[in-house]
């Protein structure tokens, strides 16, 4: 008899088959200090563009204050159990209450953590009879909470509202044998290209089919909308949402997630949403604290518009200097270039070492083999120095790639 663990050394997976190599350099690196545009890696200080701190709230004075406070007030453990058992407080149902009036739905769910909720989300609305028609390039989590329904799903081509159409027409045929309902799944904004889901035009096909649509506005929340409200207020169809679901991860900065919709709709997922009945509530300090950053994103429209000032100024100087930033419509900045694994590592390692420009590096199988994506995520509490320095450092960097300057045929070594 085999040992469970042998396939496990001998294959480590598509990402720990680089492990060896990339360990806390690649992957795993470790950002110290205060987060923000300056971070330390490795003991040197980097001009960072890889964190989702969209608004810049993670380490804004009042947000800390009222995380620290929460904490000495309640501690970190407060309230023990699931809300439904004996985790439940006012705060908690404020933070709903508050979030409800933001995005402009009827009602809301706190949930402990974006990903599990999503899944246990999907788990919980759909049965063996409903269909599910989604995205080809959805967020594992989408991916992951499929895995849980029992019924059939089909998927259309990324972000192709015709193919949305025409899985729409297989699904609406087979609900007729089901006899169960149809919901379509995407993302307010894919997370990698920097585009924006097609949601007015989903919706619109309401007026042709019967469904119910689900968004995972994750990067939307805060960044998208005139209020911030996410995706659907930016391209006015947020009534059009059936299922509105956000992180605290991104633009609040902190840990949680929710899902908005109808009264009923929430009721139901109170009482049927496993990873929230079987799993501890949201501690106080960051309920408390997510009320604080809220209140911040409600009043203070100047973090938004930071965060514009700099997209603008990011992607317009990029795209001036001839970088090919792809479709992005929103602050996801990726940057498109041509070559292979090993000098994607060359040119990363160059552009922490020599440039001390620290972004995220995304290589095959998550783009196209020979395509190297660079990927920036520009915030409220960056300048336009650091965007001159960085763009000045990409153009280095790129006619050293196109010149085979990083031609090579192992991985950089960062040991
Ligand atoms: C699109 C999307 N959905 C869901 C999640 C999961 O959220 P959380 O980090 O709160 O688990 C993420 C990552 O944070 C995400 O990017």
């Amino acid at each position: 008899m085999k040992d469970i663990f042998d396939k496990l050394y001998n294959k480590m997976g598509p990402l720990g088959m680089h492990a060896d190599d990339a360990h806390g350099y690649f992957t795993f690196p470790k950002l110290e200090g205060q987060i923000g545009p300056r971070m330390n890696f490795r003991g040197v200080e980097k001009l960072n563009w890889s964190l989702n701190n969209y608004l810049g709230l993670a380490n804004h004075p009042d947000v800390m204050k009222a995380d620290s406070d929460a904490a000495t007030q309640f501690g970190m453990a407060y309230p023990m159990g699931a809300r439904m058992m004996s985790g439940n407080s006012n705060y908690h149902e404020q933070l709903e209450s508050d979030l409800a009036s933001f995005i402009e739905k009827p009602d809301v769910i706190l949930l402990n953590f974006g990903y599990q909720g999503v899944v246990s989300a999907i788990d919980a609305l759909l049965d063996r009879h409903d269909v599910v028609v989604y995205d080809a390039e959805a967020h594992a989590c989408i991916i992951d909470g499929l895995r849980l329904h029992l019924g059939k799903r089909f998927v259309y081509k990324h972000n192709n509202v015709e193919d949305c159409e025409k899985q729409l027409v297989r699904a609406t045929k087979l609900t007729e044998e089901t006899g169960g309902g149809v919901m379509v799944i995407t993302e307010g904004v894919f997370g990698m290209s920097g585009s924006q889901g097609k949601l007015k035009e989903i919706v619109a096909l309401k007026e042709k089919y019967n469904f119910r649509l689900f968004v995972d506005d994750a990067h939307g929340f805060g960044t998208m909308g005139k209020t911030g409200a996410g995706t659907g207020e930016e391209q006015g169809c947020q009534d059009g949402i059936d299922v509105y679901f956000s992180t605290f991860a991104k633009s609040m900065a902190g840990i949680g997630a929710f899902i908005g919709s109808e009264p009923n709709v929430i009721k139901f997922l109170r009482y049927n949403m496993r990873s929230q009945i079987y799993a501890k509530a949201l501690p106080m300090p960051m309920v408390v604290g997510s009320i604080k950053r809220l209140e911040m994103m409600r009043t203070q429209p100047e973090h938004k518009e930071n965060l514009w000032k700099i997209v603008h100024a990011l992607q317009g100087g990029l795209k001036d200097a001839g970088f090919n930033i792809g479709i992005t419509t929103t602050p996801v900045t990726p940057v498109l270039l041509n070559g292979t694994i090993p000098e994607a590592t060359h040119m990363t390692y160059d552009l922490r070492e020599n440039y001390n420009i620290f972004c995220s590096i995304v290589v095959y199988p998550v783009v196209p083999k020979g395509v190297i994506m660079l990927r920036l995520i520009p915030t409220a509490v960056h300048t336009l120095e650091d965007v001159e320095i960085t763009i000045n450092a990409f153009k280095s960097v790129k006619s050293k790639l196109d010149s085979g300057d990083y031609r090579k045929e192992t991985l950089a070594s960062v040991s």
